[in-house]
């Protein structure tokens, strides 16, 4: 488990000063204007002869943002033979070089910032800070990534000798690794996954999500600029079935890193077990249903600061988001109170303006779920409040923050993937219990804990079942290198994205010929 704390409690002005964003911003407007290709990339050239589809922006479906045209299955069996042929040799590149390589990537991207921002915003409906975030991860991963293979893959590593066996060892990737996203982080684990394959040796078959397969294009376009070969890296933009199914079940490919949600991970493991070949790892970042425990000695405007960022920000759209709010029966009713005016608060609307807390979640069908979920919660719970909606939203996939107060965790199914927090009150002689139920829920990903009283803060720690867990601070956000990322039990296999053992599991250790 990851503890991240903030023991300060300090209520410090937000750093992002307007004037140093406002400047930016006009880069990023200029581009918003542009329209976008998404294609596959086979053997470094791109395949334009295929249908396309519009792309529009989710905050308003009347603006085209780009055409994107789907790999299919024919072209997921050319890709993975000529990523079997590159594969030997990037492999065989030298780490530095390839570690060189990775660097530059994230050269470009920051060179290619506005640009990069203006497409998370108009593919994915990021907010300005959203945007920004998305291209730092995506370039924090490519350099880490690159460090790491050259700490871990330069050397051989040399073991305690026994007489007549070989001591030196080598860490070289596997084979080909196909690298499967999600939309609502589609630069920053998409390279996450991608770098860490490269770094190690691997070669990649990328699909990204069928959303924001623009932005996976563009970054596939700066992954050729910075020096990986065509045939180490392969882009097949497409949906799970047409794409991700025919990959996941070939028996060539020699690994898979997936991040998505949970019944497409157990969909996946299916696939990969009926191939009748080698067992190869299995990768995955899965759904939360992520909890934060508020007792009674916690500081409320702090708690609601962090209850809010970690439920609201990105429309909810984040693994880590604040779905299950419990807060301790005596101070219920002040939280309640705060909250109502905080979501009062919340602005909604067009995710390039800088007033915009909130933008639209990603398509219709993440739109219609999660009404659906709101009017059946409205019609057995208690409401809450609900922010304001822009009055001329009706062209974007918008959802107005939304509280609602549970009377127990098993009220709640599966993840909803957006912005609706469930209030639960807890008794302080049931903590215990409520720490039980949250555990029940089979997931384990983050939580947050909202409290004064070191002892009740370590005794939920040591109880706990989840990968990361946030004491007096929002839940939201892990920065690579010092907070790795990632879940056990319904929420993923680990190892932690960003962290010392990530790299490892896309590699494996041969007999060392040679230092490299
Ligand atoms: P999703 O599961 O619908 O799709 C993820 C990817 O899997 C997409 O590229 C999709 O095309 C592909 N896919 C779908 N069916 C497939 C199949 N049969 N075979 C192979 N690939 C297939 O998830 P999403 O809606 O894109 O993303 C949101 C989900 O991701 C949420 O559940 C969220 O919690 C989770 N997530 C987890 C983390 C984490 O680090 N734990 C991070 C981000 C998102
Ligand atoms: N690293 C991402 C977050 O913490 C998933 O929100």
């Amino acid at each position: 488990v990851g503890i991240f704390e903030d023991r300060s409690n300090s209520y410090s002005p937000n750093i992002e000063i307007e004037s140093q964003w406002l400047p930016f911003s006009e880069d990023v407007k200029r581009f918003t204007t542009q329209q976008w290709l998404a294609q596959p990339f086979i053997n470094g050239e791109a395949i334009a002869d295929l249908p396309g589809h519009a792309v529009k922006a989710p905050h308003d479906n009347r603006i085209t943002v780009g055409e994107a045209k789907f790999a299919n299955a024919e072209l997921v069996d050319k890709a993975i033979s000529v990523a079997q042929e590159g594969y030997t040799n990037w492999s065989a590149t030298p780490v530095r070089t390839r570690a060189g390589a990775l660097r530059k990537l994230a050269d470009l991207l920051e060179d290619n910032l506005a640009e990069l921002c203006a497409i998370c915003h108009m593919e994915a409906g990021k907010t300005i800070q959203d945007a920004i975030d998305e291209v730092r991860e995506a370039v924090d991963f490519c350099r880490y990534y690159a460090n790491q293979a050259e700490q871990h893959c330069s050397h051989p590593i040399s073991l305690s000798q026994l007489e007549g066996a070989n001591t030196l060892w080598q860490r070289q990737g596997r084979g080909v690794f196909v690298c499967i996203s999600p939309w609502n982080f589609p630069l920053a684990i998409f390279l996450g996954q991608i770098s860490a394959a490269l770094a190690a040796g691997n070669s990649v078959i990328a699909k990204p999500a069928e959303q924001t397969s623009l932005i996976a294009s563009r970054a596939a376009e700066l992954i050729f600029e910075a020096g990986v070969p065509g045939n180490a890296f392969c882009l097949l933009p497409g949906d799970g079935a047409g794409v991700g199914a025919p990959l996941t079940s070939d028996p060539r490919i020699s690994g898979v890193a997936f991040t998505g949600s949970t019944e497409t991970a157990q969909l996946i493991n299916r696939a990969l077990a009926k191939r009748d070949t080698d067992p190869v790892p299995f990768i995955a970042e899965t759904g939360g249903q992520n909890a934060m425990i508020v007792d009674s000695t916690a500081l409320p405007e702090q708690v609601i600061k962090d209850a809010v960022l970690s439920g609201f920000a990105s429309a909810g759209q984040r693994c880590s988001a604040l779905r299950i709010l419990c807060v301790q029966e005596d101070i219920a009713e002040r939280i309640i109170e705060l909250l109502k005016g905080a979501m009062a608060e919340q602005v909604v609307g067009d995710p390039r303006l800088h007033s915009t807390d909130v933008g639209p979640v990603i398509d219709k069908e993440a739109q219609a779920g999660l009404l659906a979920h709101i009017d059946k919660m409205k019609a057995s719970t208690n409401f809450i409040a609900q922010s304001p909606l822009p009055a001329d939203c009706e062209h974007g996939t918008f959802v107005a923050p939304t509280a609602f107060e549970i009377q127990s965790i098993a009220e709640l199914g599966r993840e909803q993937f957006g912005p609706i927090v469930h209030l639960l009150r807890y008794k302080a002689s049931q903590l215990d219990k409520l720490i039980d139920d949250i555990n029940a829920t089979g997931y384990g990903l983050t939580l947050g804990i909202h409290s004064r009283n070191e002892r009740t803060a370590s005794h939920i720690e040591s109880r706990i079942r989840v990968g990361n867990c946030y004491i007096n601070r929002n839940q939201i956000g892990a920065a690579v290198g010092v907070q790795p990322f990632g879940g056990q039990g319904l929420s993923g296999t680990g190892p932690k994205a960003g962290g010392p053992h990530y790299l490892m599991r896309y590699t494996q250790l041969t007999p060392a010929q040679e230092t490299r």
